[in-house]
């Protein structure tokens, strides 16, 4: 790098091997990703094949986009090195497992957490407790081993468990903040906040139907 008046000038090889160093450093999250969407689809067909039963109602991942991963990475005052953006910002990778029911979502989180090769960084039960505009979702974020031609390396993923329910309204809510740019009027957080206690009511409602299909007792996932 050669600097004329403070202005920091990069010759062309430098900034193409700034550009590769970037991807490849998001590309670690896209393996990682798929490591854990491998795991998830597994745990599915294996319920599916012994217990006719899909715990799973729909997975959506995505790494976050540079632009994104950027402005965090700003906001958050981290120092701009690839080690302390890898330590500081864990959602860089993420995954949105949605289940018809609260149980699945927990017997899900159990399953890929109990697994030998995921570690757990931190865990944030939001179903057990809500935020206060009504949030819930089961987050936790795990270290996945990918295994490079460089060898191994261990890559941060955001998991959040939720109900179908809790997705719909975790939509809608994100999309008022967006329109309100975070300053959303009182009235409309109550009726978020009521339609949050709704959602609740409609999981309990439907989890007791759903027992009551299955037997007195039964969980909508089995004992394996
Ligand atoms: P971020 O820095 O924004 O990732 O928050 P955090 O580090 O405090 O983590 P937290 O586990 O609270 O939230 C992580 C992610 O959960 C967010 O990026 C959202 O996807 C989701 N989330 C958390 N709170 C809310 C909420 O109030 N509404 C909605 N719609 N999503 C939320
Ligand atoms: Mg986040």
């Amino acid at each position: 790098m050669t600097t004329d008046e403070g202005v920091a000038s990069f010759s062309p090889d430098q900034l193409r091997a700034m550009r590769d160093e970037f991807q490849r450093f998001l590309l670690e999250y896209q393996f990682g990703l798929r490591e854990v969407e491998t795991k998830l689809g597994i745990l599915r067909d294996e319920f599916l094949q012994m217990h006719d039963y899909n715990p799973i109602e729909h997975v959506s991942s995505r790494v976050k986009t540079a632009d994104s991963l950027v402005e965090k990475v700003i906001r958050k005052g981290v120092e701009p090195s690839f080690d302390a953006i890898r330590a500081a910002i864990t959602d860089i990778a993420g995954i949105r497992v949605t289940t018809s029911f609260t149980k699945d979502a927990y017997r899900l989180f159990d399953l890929l957490t109990a697994q030998d090769d995921i570690t757990i960084r931190a865990v944030k039960d939001y179903i057990a407790e809500p935020k206060d505009n009504g949030y819930k979702s089961l987050h936790v974020i795990v270290e996945v081993p990918v295994f490079l031609s460089t060898g191994r390396v261990a890559v941060a993923v955001e998991v959040q468990f939720r109900t179908i329910a809790m997705d719909f309204w975790a939509s809608l809510e994100h999309k008022i903040y967006y329109k309100y740019a975070g300053v959303v009027p009182d009235g409309l957080l109550t009726e978020l906040k009521d339609a949050a206690d709704s959602a609740a009511l409609l999981d309990a409602r439907m989890e007791r139907l759903h027992g009551q299909l299955h037997g007195p007792g039964a969980g909508p996932i089995r004992a394996v």
